[in-house]
């Protein structure tokens, strides 16, 4: 069995393990975390450029709902992987979330709360979640749709050494806008790595 695979298996038991970044620790979703999302989340400038299955205006149990119906058991599925993002100076205050998805062409989703953006920390979080993909979970390519108009998603990925592969047309919690995809495989995100550390 190849390391890929082996690491698919122990993971595909709803296993997400805690990571950290320079500045950021990501704690594996968990149903205590509903109150935090619940008040952090439902801003405009955080949900219009999410894909409208988020529901708009949130519901009063919104973020409850979205853990216990959805992510945890896609999570004990093994088909995805949730994280919350703290500070590691303020690590029991949830400021964003990132999330693994195998599904074809959406593998990644991510926010973070307004104050602390523009920051360069989303781009240490999605580094991150790109060696967990590749290297842990052993998936040989990431895909991450996102409005055209996103600017601030959009430089992350080209940031991360990724390449648009095919744009189309998606609904958005703010209606309907141009989208793309963008990709980048195992072997092009360790080449960039290594150049990066090089
Ligand atoms: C996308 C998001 C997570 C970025 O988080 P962040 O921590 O601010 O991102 P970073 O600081 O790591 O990087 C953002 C980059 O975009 C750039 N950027 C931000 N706003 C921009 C804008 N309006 N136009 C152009 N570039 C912009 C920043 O300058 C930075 O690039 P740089 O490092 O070259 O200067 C955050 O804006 C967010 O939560 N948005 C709402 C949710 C969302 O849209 N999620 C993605 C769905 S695909």
């Amino acid at each position: 069995m190849s390391a890929a695979a082996s690491g698919r298996d122990c993971y595909h038991r709803g296993m997400t393990s805690e990571g950290q970044t320079a500045r950021l620790l990501l704690r594996p979703l968990a149903l205590e975390d509903a109150a935090q999302i619940q008040e952090v989340f439902p801003h405009w400038e955080i949900v219009r450029y999410l894909r409208n299955t988020v529901p708009w205006p949130y519901p009063l149990d919104g973020a409850r709902h979205y853990i216990e119906n959805i992510a945890l058991p896609a999570i004990a599925r093994g088909e995805e992987w949730h994280w919350t993002l703290r500070l590691k100076s303020a690590p029991d205050r949830l400021i964003g979330y990132i999330a693994l998805a195998n599904a074809e062409g959406h593998n990644r989703g991510f926010w973070l709360a307004p104050p602390w953006q523009g920051q360069g920390l989303m781009s240490e979080a999605a580094a991150w979640s790109s060696d967990f993909w590749f290297d842990v979970l052993g998936f040989p390519v990431l895909r991450v749709p996102k409005a055209a108009q996103n600017l601030a998603s959009r430089r992350i990925s080209e940031k991360n050494g990724m390449r648009i592969v095919c744009t189309g047309e998606q609904d958005y919690v703010c209606g309907r806008l141009s989208s793309e995809t963008w990709e980048i495989t195992a072997e092009e995100w360790r080449a960039w790595r290594a150049a990066r550390k090089g």
